[in-house]
């Protein structure tokens, strides 16, 4: 795996620290990468009223979209699991339209095993406003 890889991947496993998990005892971290090489974090942070919660994912691409970054080149996500956590679907298609070219690479509770995917992967035939899924027809 590449330096700044494993280097994202460690910034994921330390925002993992900052995560508010009270209700679930889950906690998840995230960092993306943008094009120019800035890293932002993300970690989970959850309300009682469970709904309105974040996963870490989602925090991580919406602190880099709201400081202007549109171009994602990767993004980790680390949980205390012992297989390579497993995105959300919601979060699956906020990766999809937030970091459509970004390399997702998911790691275990101690970074031993390592899997990489594509948004596209993660979400075949995901929902945009221009493109309805197939048997969805045009209102005439
Ligand atoms: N969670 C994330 O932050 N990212 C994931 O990829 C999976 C789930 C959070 C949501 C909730 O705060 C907790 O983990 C348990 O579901």
């Amino acid at each position: 795996m590449r330096e700044e890889d494993v280097e994202l991947i460690d910034w994921a496993r330390r925002a993992m620290r900052h995560a508010f998990a009270e209700y679930s005892g889950f906690p998840v971290g995230a960092a993306v990468r943008t094009a120019r090489g800035k890293v932002y974090t993300g970690a989970n942070v959850e309300i009682s009223s469970f709904g309105l919660s974040l996963c870490a994912e989602r925090v991580a691409l919406f602190k880099a979209y709201s400081e202007g970054e549109r171009d994602i080149e990767a993004l980790a996500v680390a949980g205390l699991t012992d297989e390579p956590i497993s995105p959300c679907g919601a979060c699956r298609q906020v990766i999809w339209e937030l970091a459509p070219s970004a390399r997702i690479l998911l790691v275990n509770r101690d970074a031993s095993k390592t899997a990489e995917f594509a948004p596209r992967d993660l979400l075949p035939d995901g929902f945009s406003l221009n493109r309805r899924p197939p048997g969805i027809r045009e209102r005439e």
